[in-house]
C-alpha cells in the first residue's frame, strides 16, 4: 500500500483527459497534475526545449513526494521518456505511447489501416510506428501531424465550425487516401475533440491512449504493491499560467467541485 499521490504532467490541459479514466478505475488514488499552460504548445518546439521543460516539471512533482510520474503527453513521451526514467531511479515513470500501441496490436490485424494523429514532434519521432511495427508487423500504419488543433483546444474553441474545418483540413485527404479505418488520438488534447471527429467520420474506430493509461497505471501499482488504500480527498491541479480555460476545463472534464488549483511559474534558461 502507498497513499502518496501520482504525479501527472502535460504541456497544458490535454493531460487532464488521462485523469478521468484513472479516477473511475482507481478512485482512491490522489492526483497532482501539472499543466505547463504558460509554455504550451510543446508539439512544435525543439526536443532540447521539451527535455528541459519536462525535467523541470518532473523535479517539481518529485519534490511533492509522488509515488509515480505519468507523462500525460505524447510529445514528451516520444522525446524523453527514457531520460526521465534515468533521472529518477526507483521511481516508476510511465509514458502514454506504449499502452496505445499495445491496444493497436491487440485489436487490429493485417486487414486494418491504422492512422496516427499527433503533434509535429510526436509524428516526426515515429514513436508510434516503431512500437506498433515491433508488436504487430502486419498492420499498416500511417501518420500525420495536426499542429493547429492544440492551440484551438487550449483556447476552448471546440464546438465550433473553425474546429471542424481544421480537423477536415488535416484528415479528409489523409483518411481517404490511406483508407484509414482506425485512428489513434496520439495527443492527449485530442480526446477533447473526439466527438467532432466521430461526427465528421462516423465509420472510424477511435483508439484513445488516455483510456489505455488507467489499466497500465493500475497494473504497475498493483505489481509493486503501491495501490492507495485510503479514500482520496484532495487532488491538486497546478498550472504555470492559471488561465480561465484551465479552470473551466477541470470543471468540464471532472464535474467535481472540490479540488485545489495552484500556480507555479518557472523561470528557465534553456540550454541548447
Ligand atoms: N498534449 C500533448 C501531447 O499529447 C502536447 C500538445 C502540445 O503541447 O503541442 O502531445
Amino acid at each position: 500500500m502507498d497513499n502518496r499521490p501520482i504525479g501527472f504532467f502535460d504541456s497544458g490541459l490535454g493531460g487532464l483527459t488521462c485523469i478521468s479514466p484513472l479516477m473511475r478505475a482507481l478512485p482512491k488514488e490522489r492526483i497532482i497534475y501539472f499543466g505547463d499552460t504558460a509554455r504550451t504548445p510543446y508539439g512544435s518546439k525543439a526536443p532540447s526545449t521539451i527535455r528541459a521543460f519536462s525535467s523541470e516539471i518532473a523535479d517539481f512533482l518529485v519534490e511533492r513526494n509522488v509515488k509515480m510520474i505519468v507523462i500525460a503527453c505524447n510529445t514528451v513521451s516520444s522525446t524523453c521518456l527514457e531520460e526521465l526514467r534515468l533521472r529518477y531511479p526507483g521511481l516508476p515513470v510511465l509514458g502514454v505511447i506504449r499502452p496505445a500501441a499495445e491496444r493497436v496490436a491487440r485489436d487490429c490485424g493485417g486487414g486494418n489501416h491504422v492512422g496516427i494523429i499527433g503533434t509535429k514532434v510526436t509524428i516526426r519521432s515515429q514513436a508510434y510506428e516503431t512500437l506498433i511495427r515491433e508488436l504487430d508487423p502486419q498492420t499498416p500504419v500511417r501518420s500525420i501531424s495536426c499542429p493547429a488543433l492544440v492551440p484551438l483546444i487550449e483556447e476552448g474553441i471546440i464546438e465550433h465550425e473553425i474546429m471542424d474545418l481544421s480537423i477536415r483540413y488535416y484528415l479528409d485527404h489523409f483518411l481517404s487516401y490511406y483508407k484509414i479505418d482506425t485512428l489513434v488520438l496520439g495527443c492527449t488534447h485530442y480526446p477533447l475533440i473526439r466527438a467532432n471527429i466521430e461526427r465528421l467520420y462516423p465509420s472510424l474506430s477511435i483508439i484513445d491512449p488516455s483510456e489505455e493509461m488507467a489499466g497500465s497505471i493500475r497494473r504497475e501499482l498493483a505489481a509493486a504493491d503501491m495501490l492507495a488504500e485510503e479514500p482520496c480527498t484532495d487532488n491538486t491541479f497546478y498550472a504555470s499560467d492559471l488561465s480561465e480555460n484551465f479552470v473551466n476545463m477541470i470543471n468540464r472534464i471532472f464535474e467535481i467541485s472540490e479540488f485545489k488549483v495552484a500556480f507555479k511559474s518557472f523561470d528557465l534558461e534553456v540550454k541548447r
